[in-house]
């Protein structure tokens, strides 16, 4: 994967020369998606596990439907759809571009069928090279926002295909394998020793989008905020951190709850994180036991690794794990103050091996950085309403939909996951989820107030 998209797509004034250059970022986003889809059956790419995930087949046609909606159809003068129903099957959720599938129904697409589906995605990598190829210097400079928005949305998508199956797998008895379980995971006993704390001053920071690459509407405008002095956590909470929650009364205790996260605890009959197994019931000597825990990943079910983040936590529990750990969720604006002086491109990225990874100490050592593993692991829930900044203006046109309209209910997640497409790794980058959400590869920095 190319770590320099954002810098050859920048679009927003295109040179005749750089066609070629963005054709070849077209196909690698577009072949990626292919390479993520590789490992999956044709039954496994139908299955849609619950309402908030979609099955594979669906990310595919969808992401080939945004670039046939919002690209071919409105830059490309006599376009005429592949097929008139996929723009009913596969538009997500924008309104201005008509009915749509309910989502909670998306597994019942058994037609079209997955070769049809690949057969869409060829049509519209064909229409949209030849579209590249032909437009005018005009015409590429009209489109390019939403030609570049294309590559970045199917991007997302390829996180989210990969947090959907991992879902939908984790609900089937023979806990499936999606890649076998890579031999370089690091060991490092050290890393169950507590992490530091990185002291941040504050002051009036600016926070959003500052330099000409790429980034959401979400992230801008930049504004000033001002900030208390105030503390992070070197690195997120690892499961042997979470674990000591845990066995001290997590799943027993609503005094370290919010009300709607231990309403949702005692509905849901969470003891633990998603994914996380022990047949030991809440409280018993098992229960404690790290050896008697297991975890199913996207490797297969694995024993429980004391020394990785923590993850598949929900915006409640890593609330409570703040709580009770005497400290606190970090506001979006106090994690990307302390991250705008750390370099995303330093984190790794192997999309066929989607799991956090333990913190390699003597590496982390050697660099000599304050924050460990703000990228690459797990998204990091924040105590920040996903809310407008003030002046935001939503993208024109049908992108006016991408973002804007769920800014509320919804908590605003901050770094990137092992699953992230290292494009997205950026200080100012705002991933939101409902506080419910579990699915997806979250965890929790710890932040306090300066003492
Ligand atoms: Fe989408």
């Amino acid at each position: 994967v190319n770590r320099s998209l954002d810098r050859l797509t920048r679009l927003s004034e295109p040179a005749p020369f750089e066609r070629e250059a963005l054709a070849v970022q077209y196909r690698r986003v577009r072949d990626l998606t292919r390479q993520l889809s590789a490992p999956l059956s044709a039954e496994d790419q139908g299955v849609q596990s619950m309402p908030d995930a979609s099955p594979t087949k669906w990310h595919l046609a969808h992401t080939s439907w945004f670039f046939e909606a919002l690209l071919l159809q409105r830059h490309q003068p006599g376009y005429r759809p592949h097929d008139e129903a996929y723009l009913y099957l596969y538009n997500s959720y924008y309104e201005a571009l008509g009915p749509r599938h309910p989502r909670p129904q998306r597994g019942l697409l058994s037609r079209p069928s997955l070769a049809e589906v690949w057969h869409y995605r060829e049509h519209i990598d064909a229409a949209v090279l030849r579209w590249l190829a032909e437009a005018s210097d005009a015409q590429l400079a009209a489109a390019a926002p939403v030609f570049t928005l294309g590559l970045h949305h199917e991007q997302q998508h390829q996180e989210l295909l990969l947090t959907d199956i991992k879902h939908a797998f984790s609900l089937n008895p023979l806990a499936p394998v999606y890649v076998p379980r890579p031999t370089y995971r690091h060991r490092d006993h050290e890393a169950s020793a507590p992490p530091g704390w990185q002291r941040c001053s504050g002051g009036i920071v600016q926070i959003g989008h500052a330099d000409t690459g790429f980034a959401f509407d979400n992230e801008s405008p930049r504004h000033a905020v001002l900030l208390a002095p105030y503390q992070l956590a070197t690195r997120p909470a690892s499961c042997a951190d979470y674990l000591a929650f845990m066995q001290d009364g997590a799943y027993q205790q609503p005094q370290w709850w919010l009300s709607d996260g231990w309403a949702l605890r005692q509905a849901e009959h969470w003891d633990a994180p998603a994914y996380w197994r022990n047949p030991a019931p809440l409280g018993s000597a098992a229960y404690a036991d790290p050896g008697a825990w297991q975890v199913y990943t996207l490797h297969g079910l694995q024993l429980l690794d004391l020394y990785e983040p923590v993850c598949h936590l929900s915006g409640y529990e890593a609330a409570a794990y703040a709580a009770w750990a005497g400290a606190r969720l970090p506001t979006e604006f106090e994690w990307e103050a302390a991250a705008a002086s750390v370099d995303p491109a330093t984190q790794r990225y192997d999309p066929l091996a989607p799991h956090p990874q333990p913190l390699d100490h003597a590496a982390a050592a050697a660099s000599g950085a304050g924050l460990q593993q703000l990228y690459g692991e797990v998204w990091e829930w924040t105590a920040s309403a996903y809310a407008p900044y003030p002046g935001f203006k939503p993208w024109p046109g049908p992108a006016a939909e991408y973002n804007g309209k769920f800014m509320v209910n919804q908590l605003v997640l901050r770094g990137g996951s092992c699953a992230t497409p290292p494009d997205h790794l950026r200080a100012s980058y705002r991933n939101f989820f409902p506080p419910a959400a579990r699915w997806q590869f979250s965890g929790v920095r710890l932040a306090r107030d300066a003492t």
